[in-house]
């Protein structure tokens, strides 16, 4: 028999450890032999610890289950009887189902250590077929997907190559940004604890397309998990002949390292997390030069999210077009979005951009876990803007959020009911800007501890309209003169909490020019 319990942070940390080992000695009572294989998680965390076990008719779910529960659920596995924990064949789970998973569809599948699962899971497919391509024919399937930078800013991943593939130089290097830094984020981290070699097969792809040898992978310290998963499944790829040299016999070398960053948010910006992976402190470069003509130690580098990597694989197996036929407008594909915050079913919910902002927070998340009425969701972490119930009709795509003066971002949502306080979710996005700021720039170093100041004038009912009108001031001043976007995009959230929920701010009249 054959039972699989996910090894996620996110399920370790709700007993799924403590759940493997009481199913494993029921199993050793019962005298049935089993194996325990742990894998990723399926991303339904309200579910978790979620345990799944082979029958005929698929792999059938049971959970949440706590290592209490573990005799009665080995009997109705081995047994095949009803239990109150029982889901049934996970496949068939209405969430699961109801998603379009291209980037994830291994992850809570295979067990994430072994090359041999993924390769039975139609894993390395797109390498192989990479390997029979040119360099040119590589960026074109790359291009014509659509696929845009996933990390946020949704700049077009095969322009962004072919810049590199271009530029000549003695080394070019390939950089994934696996430093999640926003809140409500965990799709890198369950990506590369789950399916960590999908991320080593289109880092791969992106090397030998534009002709880089060497790879890093910069993971913030707080993933350990995923740490160990990369540095497990980079071992397995190199012991496979995936990874190293001549890779599967070809004239390619490519080989890759984990780097573990020290917890700045601001190592998630390019330029500061290539100074940090030299080895200095991560303080942001100013751009021109752009990392694709002069990167990681001064040569060409392919800088790319976690999820941007992890899309290529089924975009080489599968061919451009596969990809490109989901979406909408010039937001091709899918999304793995991230439901988090005040929400009933939270978890990872990958489906093919146009999904309106609605259908996530009320449908697919169920509303808020308080069962409250539901006020606000911040999309694209803390530097992206808290969009009203009447703007819930947004479809999830780059432009259509933009129009709309927010983002996507990295795809985190953060539901709060109406219990929240808007100019205290205001002033705590200055305040994070000002705790996590590099310091290089006036507008962010100095605007964003102005800006706390100001919002707590504002609470405490201090000359209110006057106030106001200096957070605006502030905030263009942010908005248009810090160098990178963590000064620039703070004032996203701060306005549109004084756009949309003013009410917060006190009772005196407002007039705001900017956030009209
Ligand atoms: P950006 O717009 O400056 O650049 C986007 C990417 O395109 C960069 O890699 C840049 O080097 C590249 N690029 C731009 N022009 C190019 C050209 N002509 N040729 C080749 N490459 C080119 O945006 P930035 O500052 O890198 O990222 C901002 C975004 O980061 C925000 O939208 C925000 O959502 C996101 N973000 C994500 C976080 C996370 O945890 N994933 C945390 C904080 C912010
Ligand atoms: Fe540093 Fe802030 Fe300026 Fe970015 S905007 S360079 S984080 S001081």
């Amino acid at each position: 028999m054959r039972i699989f319990v996910s090894r996620d942070a996110g399920a370790v940390a709700v007993g799924a450890d403590e759940v493997a080992t009481a199913l494993e000695h029921a199993a050793i009572k019962s005298g049935v032999a089993v194996e325990v294989i742990r894998t990723g998680s399926r991303g339904l965390y309200w579910l978790e610890p979620m345990v799944e076990v082979a029958t005929s008719q698929g792999r059938v779910a049971f959970g949440p289950v706590a290592a209490a529960d573990a005799p009665s659920v080995f009997e109705a596995m081995t047994a095949g009887s009803p239990h109150p924990l029982r889901l049934g064949v996970t496949d068939e789970i209405p969430w699961l189902k109801r998603q379009t998973r291209l980037t994830f569809a291994r992850c809570g599948v295979i067990d994430p250590r072994s090359a041999k699962d993924y390769c039975d899971h139609d894993g390395y497919r797109g390498l192989e077929r990479a390997l029979t391509l040119t360099s040119d024919e590589i960026l074109t399937e790359v291009t014509t997907s659509g696929l845009r930078g996933r990390g946020g800013a949704g700049f077009p991943t095969g322009i962004k190559w072919t810049t590199v593939a271009q530029a000549s130089a003695d080394r070019k290097y390939i950089v994934c940004n696996a430093d999640e830094g926003d809140s409500g984020t965990f799709a890198d981290r369950m990506i590369m604890e789950g399916d960590p070699l999908v991320v080593i097969e289109g880092m791969t792809i992106a090397g030998v397309a534009v002709g880089a040898t060497k790879g890093y992978i910069y993971i913030r310290s707080e993933y350990p998990h995923a740490v160990a998963a990369m540095n497990a499944a980079i071992a397995a790829a190199r012991r496979t002949g995936y990874l190293g040299e001549r890779i599967l016999g070809s004239s390619h070398n490519f080989d890759l390292e984990v780097r573990v960053g020290a917890g700045a948010y601001v190592c998630g910006e390019e330029t500061s997390l290539l100074e940090s992976l030299e080895g200095r402190r991560g303080i942001v470069r100013a751009k021109p030069p752009l990392p694709a003509h002069k990167g990681l130690f001064g040569r060409p580098t392919v800088i790319n999210n976690v999820l941007s990597f992890a899309a290529i694989p089924f975009i080489l197996a599968g061919g451009a077009k596969a990809y490109a036929d989901f979406g909408m407008g010039r937001s091709r594909g899918t999304m793995p979005i991230q439901l988090a915050g005040n929400i009933r079913y939270g978890g990872l919910f990958e489906t093919a951009f146009g999904v309106t902002l609605g259908e996530l927070v009320d449908d697919i998340g169920g509303g808020t876990l308080t069962g409250r009425p539901v006020r606000a969701a911040q999309v694209g972490g803390p530097l992206g803007a808290y969009f009203p119930r009447t703007l819930f009709d947004t479809p999830f795509d780059y432009e259509a959020f933009a129009v709309r003066d927010g983002l996507i971002g990295h795809g985190g949502i953060v539901v709060f009911d109406d219990g929240v306080d808007m100019a205290k979710q205001a002033r705590f996005a200055m305040e994070f800007c000002a705790v996590e700021s590099c310091g290089k720039c006036t507008p962010c170093r100095i605007g964003s501890t102005r800006g706390v100041e100001t919002i707590d004038k504002i609470i405490n009912g201090e000359r209110i309209a006057e106030n106001l009108a200096v957070v605006e001031d502030l905030c263009n001043t942010m908005k248009f003169g810090s160098l990178c976007a963590l000064g620039g995009f703070t004032p996203y959230p701060v306005l549109s909490a004084l756009k949309h929920f003013r009410e917060d701010f006190g009772p005196a009249p407002v007039t705001l020019q900017a956030a009209e």
